[in-house]
């Protein structure tokens, strides 16, 4: 049987899903330092965000494909708090980020294509890419003490006349850093220039907690000079990615933003993933999202803060400069490789992802996630700090 090639992905499991796996089959303890689902980290919903569900109007079907006009106006409202002014009519809800990048490299690529990524970041860039026949290829995020996007391989990247969009994470994950507005300028020109579009995932960018190195984008929405995509979604913004709503607020010159949500109207109406419920539930969630938000940013500034605090001054390992986002990068010791390190850490009890899952370019780096529950984070800690600065 012959399957497609785009479902010819890598799937083999890898040293350390395969120890971690054994580990748990023996019954023994894991501290996962990679924990990254809010709903498994110990916060308080309020009672809204189920009540949320059993509105009468659900019972009712009535298709709409950019997505049911009040849920539009509150992901409308939610650009209004970030100081920006958009029309409910350039926001199309998807059931994920996942599946606003599929409809969107749908709309941008034919097969062969290429789309830019940033290199460190988000690991699922290649399987989304495989899924839609386009080429990921990357550019350079480069750290000096803070990150800074490498716009020199950007315009290389442009050079195979096969870029069809460039997409930028801001705050990035797991570096946590974000666009800057000279950055956000001269990407948007180069897109503008070569008829590519500006995807900016934006799903972290309420979650800002070290000051600004440069001036600081919050979001994109609304940007004119190029075909600009901005993504968010309750996964993050809301700490409820098991409600499956997220959205893309679309903007650009006039022409080409038209067709492109004219594009975008046929593929949502193809799947209409997003449930009724979710819809009408979305506007409630949203609001319900700033209390949520408050106590995810408390976890990840209270964790981040144990991490500094674990660190001796002369230790051999640090951990990188970052403005936001739910992960820390720490950078140990090429004494070993980061697999080996993983796995030795696991030995002791905590799971944490080596930096090459994230597609770092050099060794060694660790990565955390900042959300877990603060006693599990710092024993786990202290057993990262104990192994590498004994
Ligand atoms: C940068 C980034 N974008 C998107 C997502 C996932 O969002 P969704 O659950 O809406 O697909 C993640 C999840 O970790 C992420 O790190």
């Amino acid at each position: 049987m012959d399957f497609s090639r785009r479902t010819r992905l890598d799937l083999s499991a890898n040293a350390l899903s395969r120890a971690l796996e054994a580990r748990r089959a023996r019954g023994e303890e894991v501290l996962d330092l990679t924990a990254s689902n809010p709903t498994a980290c110990g916060f308080e919903y309020p009672k809204e965000v189920l009540s949320a569900l059993a509105d009468p109007r659900a019972l009712a079907y009535r298709p709409s494909p950019q997505g049911d006009l009040e849920a539009r106006r509150a992901v409308m409202l939610e650009y209004a708090r970030l100081g920006v002014e958009i029309a409910p009519e350039q926001i199309v809800l998807t059931a994920s980020t996942s599946e606003a990048y599929a409809f969107l490299f749908k709309l941008l690529c034919d097969p062969g294509d290429e789309v830019m990524v940033p290199r460190p970041s988000y690991p699922l860039f290649d399987h989304l890419c495989a899924l839609e026949q386009v080429a990921p290829r990357a550019y350079a995020l480069r750290y000096d003490g803070a990150w800074h996007l490498d716009l020199a391989s950007v315009r290389a990247g442009f050079a195979s006349g096969r870029a069809r969009a460039v997409v930028a994470v801001s705050p990035n994950n797991p570096t946590g850093s974000f666009l800057k507005r000279d950055e956000t300028a001269e990407l948007t020109d180069l897109c503008a220039a070569h008829g590519a579009a500006l995807v900016c995932d934006e799903v972290f960018a309420d979650y800002a907690w070290e000051d600004a190195v440069g001036e600081r984008v919050t979001t994109v929405a609304g940007s004119v000079e190029a075909l600009t995509f901005a993504l968010g979604g309750l996964s993050k913004s809301a700490a409820l990615p098991q409600m499956k709503v997220a959205w893309i607020c679309a903007s650009g010159p006039p022409r080409a933003l038209r067709e492109a949500l004219d594009r975008l109207d046929l593929i949502a109406d193809t799947f209409l993933s997003v449930s009724t419920p979710a819809q009408l539930a979305l506007p409630a969630w949203l609001r319900a999202g700033g209390a949520l938000r408050a106590q995810v940013l408390a976890r990840v500034r209270q964790n981040r803060a144990r991490l500094l605090a674990a660190r001796p001054a002369s230790a051999p390992w640090d951990v990188l400069h970052a403005e936001g986002g739910w992960y820390a990068v720490v950078r140990v010791p090429q004494t070993r490789g980061e697999e080996a390190w993983a796995l030795e850490l696991l030995s002791r009890g905590v799971y944490v992802h080596p930096g090459y899952f994230f597609d770092f370019p050099t060794e060694a780096y660790l990565i955390v996630s900042l959300l877990p529950e603060p006693a599990l984070f710092a024993e786990g800690v202290a057993r990262i700090a104990a192994l590498i600065s004994p």
